[in-house]
């Protein structure tokens, strides 16, 4: 097939996990939520002849040609899509203009790369099922993080609320990731708070290992309480309860400060989320930095109140999302 067409785009969501963080690494489950609005956009487009694949990160002002023998592992993403799709390496402009926060526990690794893999598939005129584009995203993220859990590349492949648990499989070691869409019977209204603290997920991950390597009894009975609150929140969701979510979302905060993954500025962004209304707040991803999440009523005024109380505890960003109501079909 021709590669030379006009430009193509692609975008996909950022991803907030809504509970069960960390305790979702001992094989309890989790949810994570897609967020429709806040999104990496990519754009194909041919390149000069024998100019080779130049990608383009518009909003870091970066540019950098991707060397087939040691590609980066965007360029190594790009390749690996192009042999997925039968099609030899050619001459392209990858331009990629991302909206969510870097390092946040908002996904971004795995919708830019999720972007990527779908602008290329267009680029061609082709749509790739979201198990496929998911493995391959997944390639990329063990790039940049080493073990990731596949949480990421899932819900933002998929584009829709998820229940995601890691069951150990047959073999030894060998863990089989069991994932089933999520209900929501009514739409959530979200705030969430950037800290402006850039965290690596392994960091806190490795923290919490060490405490459960030195106490598993104590770490096992704090999983299972996280495990069970995420089942709580998951019967909620399906009925429309927010009354009940949000003192789930604090009792998961609560356990999260207990194995040590919160920090001041996600406290403090908690606290002032709850001070000015919000049912519930807990820190979202893998902590010591990132970002946090509030459940805001469906009015107004406490929504608006909830952004302010953020911005003046020292949110450097703050977000608005809505999380559309999905039937299980
Ligand atoms: O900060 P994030 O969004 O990468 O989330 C990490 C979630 C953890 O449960 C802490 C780790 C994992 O691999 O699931």
């Amino acid at each position: 097939m021709s590669m030379s067409k006009p430009p193509s785009s692609a975008s996909a969501p950022a991803k907030l996990i809504l509970c069960g963080e960390h305790a979702v690494v001992y094989g309890r489950p989790a949810i994570a939520l897609p967020l429709a609005g806040v999104r990496a956009n990519v754009q194909v487009d041919q390149g000069r002849p024998g100019s080779g694949i130049t990608l383009r990160a518009t909003n870091l002002h970066q540019e950098w040609k991707v060397d087939g023998a040691s590609p980066d592992p965007l360029g190594e993403l790009a390749l690996a899509t192009l042999h997925h799709l039968g099609i030899p390496p050619s001459d392209l402009v990858i331009m990629i203009d991302s909206a969510i926060p870097i390092a946040g526990g908002m996904g971004s690794g795995a919708a830019v790369a999720t972007a990527l893999v779908r602008a290329l598939a267009a680029h061609i005129g082709c749509v790739l099922p979201a198990g496929e584009i998911s493995a391959l995203v997944y390639t990329c993220e063990q790039r940049y993080h080493g073990t990731p859990s596949g949480i990421d590349n899932t819900v933002i492949a998929h584009e829709r609320p998820i229940w995601f648990e890691r069951r150990m499989g047959s073999g030894q070691r060998r863990t089989v990731n069991h994932i089933e869409p999520v209900a929501i019977a009514n739409p959530l209204t979200l705030v969430i708070g950037d800290t402006g603290v850039r965290s690596e997920t392994r960091l806190p991950v490795g923290e919490v290992r060490q405490r459960w390597q030195a106490d598993p009894t104590t770490y096992e009975a704090l999983f299972d309480q996280v495990g069970s609150l995420v089942r709580q929140a998951r019967e909620a969701l399906a009925m429309g309860d927010h009354e009940s979510l949000g003192p789930l979302l604090n009792e998961n905060q609560r356990l999260l400060e207990t194995m040590g993954v919160s920090s001041p500025e996600l406290a403090r962004l908690v606290q002032a989320a709850r001070d000015a209304g919000a049912s519930g707040a807990k820190l979202s991803g893998a902590g010591w930095g990132g970002v946090m999440l509030a459940l805001a009523d469906d009015d107004d005024i406490t929504r608006r109140a909830i952004v302010g109380a953020l911005k003046r505890a020292g949110a450097v960003q703050v977000l608005e999302t809505q999380i559309e109501s999905s039937v299980l079909v």
